[in-house]
């Protein structure tokens, strides 16, 4: 069976040639004799795949030495306290931006060790627009969950203090998280923190303290080097700019489709919209099935459809979809 095009958030689609190079290498790797699965995370041949990883991160992102890189465990809502655990360093409250499902959740866990101030917030619009004007940004580290834009296009690591993001996205299979947090920001914990939170006890044990995820590190790491290959996070930021410009035209184009988010506010990587009529939604979920499109229906907070489309979505499944969409207008509109 040919592949289809898979739009879910995450999980998400891999490229297919890095899927095919792990499937090459899947019981031998690189003729020592098992699989990546299968090895010490302290033996040469892991140490070789989880440094070239780390090396091929900090190229693409252009990461200052400043930075520590940690491939951890936890996914990003695990990030949510460890945020506040590593960053308040004796400060009592933290200033947050509340955008929606997500920033509610880190929110939540950070009013557990701290006073928060929602200092914008995008709820007063349902979440379609983020007001300009916002007191937020005194001279305070930024941290910024990168989950779904991370890898998509050029950003300056510099101005934050931390990032990270869930790798389920455009990085590589659940279960790893990366975090790249400025050096001087850790090392002091709010005191009775499980070790597992430290990024500083991460960071000392390059993210070996415990077992790390072997497996999502070394498809990380296959996926940078096609990023690389592919010309980086310029020519990502090109493709993908183009892929989410065509699919809002299609969609602010058409009476039948409505996507509610303020033009300054829009993600090229997840894209929601709607049917006129949702009564329609089961058939168009089930057509688009039949035609290789899956995984389109949207958060369940939200309803109507989703389309994630990461860097591994090729440019040939958003136009499949959008002419899916066209012709559906067509016939049911
Ligand atoms: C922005 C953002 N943050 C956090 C999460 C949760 O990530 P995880 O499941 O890795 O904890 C997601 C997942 O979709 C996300 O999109």
């Amino acid at each position: 069976m040919s592949r289809i095009y898979n739009f879910s958030a995450g999980p998400a689609c891999l490229p297919e040639a890095v899927l095919q190079q792990a499937q090459q290498e899947m019981t031998d790797w690189q003729g020592c004799g098992m699989s990546v699965m299968e090895m010490s995370h302290r033996g040469k041949e892991f140490m070789s795949i989880a440094a070239q990883a780390e090396a091929d991160l900090r190229e693409l992102m252009a990461i200052p030495d400043n930075y520590k890189v940690l491939f951890l465990q936890g996914g990003a809502s695990a990030q949510f306290s460890n945020v506040p655990v590593n960053l308040l360093r004796g400060k009592k409250s933290a200033d947050y931006i509340y955008t929606g499902q997500w920033s509610k959740k880190a929110i939540a866990e950070a009013k557990r060790f701290c006073d928060v101030n929602v200092a914008a917030s995008a709820e007063a619009s349902n979440f379609s627009v983020l007001p300009a004007q916002s007191e937020w940004c005194g001279d305070v580290p930024l941290v910024a969950d990168l989950s779904s834009t991370i890898l998509s296009r050029p950003i300056d690591v510099s101005k934050f203090g931390v990032i990270y993001a869930g790798a389920q996205k455009n990085i590589g299979p659940a279960g790893l998280t990366v975090v790249i947090v400025r050096d001087d920001l850790i090392g002091e914990t709010v005191p009775g923190m499980p070790v597992l939170c430290d990024y500083k006890i991460m960071a000392d044990n390059d993210s070996m303290y415990n077992t790390p995820p072997t497996y999502g590190w070394y498809l990380a790491g296959l996926v940078f080097a096609w990023l690389k290959k592919n010309g980086g996070l310029s020519a990502m930021a090109e493709v993908n700019e183009r892929k989410a410009n065509k699919l809002y035209a299609a969609i602010d184009d058409s009476d039948f489709y409505a996507n509610p988010i303020d033009l300054n506010c829009r993600s090229w990587m997840n894209v929601p919209f709607t049917l006129a009529n949702a009564e329609l939604d089961a058939t168009f979920l089930s057509e688009a099935k039949a035609a290789g499109l899956v995984t389109l229906k949207g958060h369940r907070s939200v309803g109507g459809m989703r389309a994630s489309i990461y860097n591994a979505m090729p440019e040939a499944g958003v136009d499949a979809l959008i002419s899916f969409m066209a012709d559906f207008e067509k016939r049911q509109g």
